[in-house]
């Protein structure tokens, strides 16, 4: 087993280009701007930062809708700006990670364009048609509610396309051989410019034999083909699939010997996650943690809590889903697509610095590779005003400066938060830096402990009885080494007992706190718990880089 994956262990920052940091003037955030704030970053002890869509786009979808994936589009930078700021980002030991959007693309990519003029042409089959509209038009849709079908009709091309998203993101023919040569030499270019791997947009859907009434088929063997080729090129080079699919289909993401991707969000365990903070509630997660735990070792889950689209509740059962919405989401306008929550968490969570930092510690902690969102290091929050997904996608608020100092123009594309609890005034990077409680410093010590904690990344886990479904303690066993991590959900102080039963775990060394626990004569922790309390303890001492003798 290979020592050194070093997305085994690290700690994943996504953000827009576009709302991050506006160097020119011009309301839009820049790849100039992102490397100013490179060393920020750093600071905040980040390793890789994923950065959503920012290849040449009409921008209908936020970039997932692309019309060139060999550019830049121009109100970001230019690919010089680009290259130089991977390398800013490597001189500071930070991986940078990029949407891979092939399912589709923008109808006004060239390849459509020339496709629908022609039936001769060859792209033509590098897209999806029907004579006829398919009786199953009105099914499949990815935004219920907004997008009213899958097969529109394209007056130019006196057909009907297929699109899985909007009518204006045509879904490529991925089985097509052409199209697969495409993606591969779309990867290599951008493998050559710097990138560390992908964030894979639709993993399931690209995958899919697609077509007119057509019962659509995963083709799982292409995720082998993507994955040589791409280790082919750049060896340590990693796809981060998003593919929200009930574990027993994961392990074919990944492969029954790892031969497939390397890593997959976890949103079976994220939905549960919210549960579990909304409810006070740890089975269902607990559940879901094993029902996650078979993955061969060298894959990885990427672990989560909110993300630029809504959070989507859709495998949880009606029950679990309603609990959900009725904490975290209960107005209308709150929601999205019959399934989901569309704002931030810190608003969700009432702008709570003990849930907060529960809800936090609590994904740091999961069985995986940490992946946070822009802004949430500060407690951002949304405006709702914003339609569908735009409202967790304001600008970054660095300061008390106009504009939240994201830019100096008069208009930003889109607002930044100005009022309420949540504007930029209330919650800034340039405040939070100088105070040591801020929630900024607090993440940056919880991102620097968890790098010190490879056990999480790496190891095994056991889930600890505690006795008290409000209560959730997680053991992470690797290279002789364990650390427990106790989490209590509730708003009441929780008192449990521990049994480890190894003699190391008689002692417990708190990482967070002076707060240590000795067991008692029976071998047994008694913990107390504030209300929404977490504690994460070494097991037997600190000495553990020195005692690697079992593996
Ligand atoms: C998933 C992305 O996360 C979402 O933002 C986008 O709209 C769709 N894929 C379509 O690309
Ligand atoms: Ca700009």
């Amino acid at each position: 087993m290979i020592k050194d994956l070093w997305y085994k262990n690290a700690v994943i920052y996504c953000l827009h280009v576009g709302t991050f940091m506006d160097s020119n003037g011009d309301g839009i955030g820049d790849f100039e701007g992102l490397v100013r704030r490179l060393d920020y970053l750093a600071g905040l002890g980040i390793t890789c930062v994923w950065l959503m869509p920012f290849q040449k786009s009409p921008r209908r979808d936020d970039g997932y809708d692309i019309s060139d994936f060999y550019q830049v589009d121009d109100c970001f930078g230019t690919l010089g700006d680009f290259v130089e700021f991977t390398h800013q980002a490597h001189q500071r030991g930070i991986r940078v990670m990029m949407d891979l959007v092939v399912n589709h693309t923008s109808d006004q990519h060239p390849w459509f364009q020339e496709a629908r003029r022609d039936r001769k042409s060859k792209y033509r089959d590098y897209y999806v048609w029907s004579d006829k509209r398919p009786k199953d038009h009105d099914e499949g849709m990815v935004f219920p509610g907004v997008q009213k079908t899958t097969w529109t009709k394209d007056d130019v091309a006196g057909q009907y396309y297929f699109h899985r998203f909007y009518d204006f993101q045509p879904d490529l023919n991925t089985q097509n051989p052409a199209v697969q040569e495409e993606i591969r030499k779309i990867m290599g270019f951008w493998l050559e410019l710097g990138v560390a791997g992908f964030r894979m947009d639709a993993m399931p859907f690209v995958i899919q034999t697609k077509g007119a009434d057509h019962r659509h088929i995963e083709r799982y063997e292409m995720l082998r083909e993507l994955r040589e080729f791409l280790q082919w090129r750049k060896g340590d080079a990693i796809i981060l699939a998003e593919a929200n699919v009930p574990p027993d289909l994961s392990i074919r993401y990944f492969g029954d010997d790892g031969d497939r991707l390397q890593m997959m969000f976890n949103f079976w365990v994220n939905q549960r996650v919210f549960y579990a903070l909304a409810a006070a509630d740890s089975r269902p997660l607990a559940k879901a943690l094993e029902q996650t735990r078979e993955h061969p070792a060298t894959a990885q889950w990427a672990s989560f809590l909110r993300n630029h689209d809504e959070l989507d509740l859709g495998r949880l059962t009606d029950d679990e889903r309603q609990r959900v919405f009725d904490a975290m989401g209960p107005a209308k306008n709150m929601q999205l697509y019959d399934r989901g929550i569309r704002r931030r968490l810190a608003p969700m969570l009432e702008g709570d610095r003990r849930r907060l930092e529960l809800a936090y510690s609590l994904m740091f902690t999961l069985p995986g590779t940490p992946v946070i969102r822009y802004g949430d290091e500060l407690g951002m929050g949304d405006n709702l005003r914003l339609r569908e997904r735009n409202c967790a996608r304001t600008p970054m608020q660095w300061s008390t400066e106009p504009h939240a100092g994201f830019t100096r123009a008069d208009k930003p594309t889109l607002p930044v938060i100005e009022d309420g609890p949540y504007g930029y005034h209330k919650v800034n990077a340039a405040d939070q830096r100088r105070d040591p409680q801020s929630m900024l410093n607090w993440t940056e010590r919880i991102i620097r402990m968890r790098k010190e904690v490879p056990e999480i990344g790496w190891g095994d886990f056991e889930i600890v009885d505690t006795g008290d479904s409000r209560v959730i303690a997680v053991r992470y066993n690797w290279r002789n080494n364990s650390v427990l991590c106790v989490h209590n959900l509730g708003g009441d102080t929780r008192e449990v007992t521990l049994h480890l039963g190894d003699l190391a775990g008689r002692k417990l060394i708190n990482l967070l706190t002076q707060d240590h626990s000795d067991a008692d004569g029976r071998g047994r922790h008694h913990i107390i718990l504030e209300p929404y309390g977490y504690r994460w303890y070494r097991i037997g001492g600190l000495g553990y880089l020195l005692d690697r003798t079992s593996y």
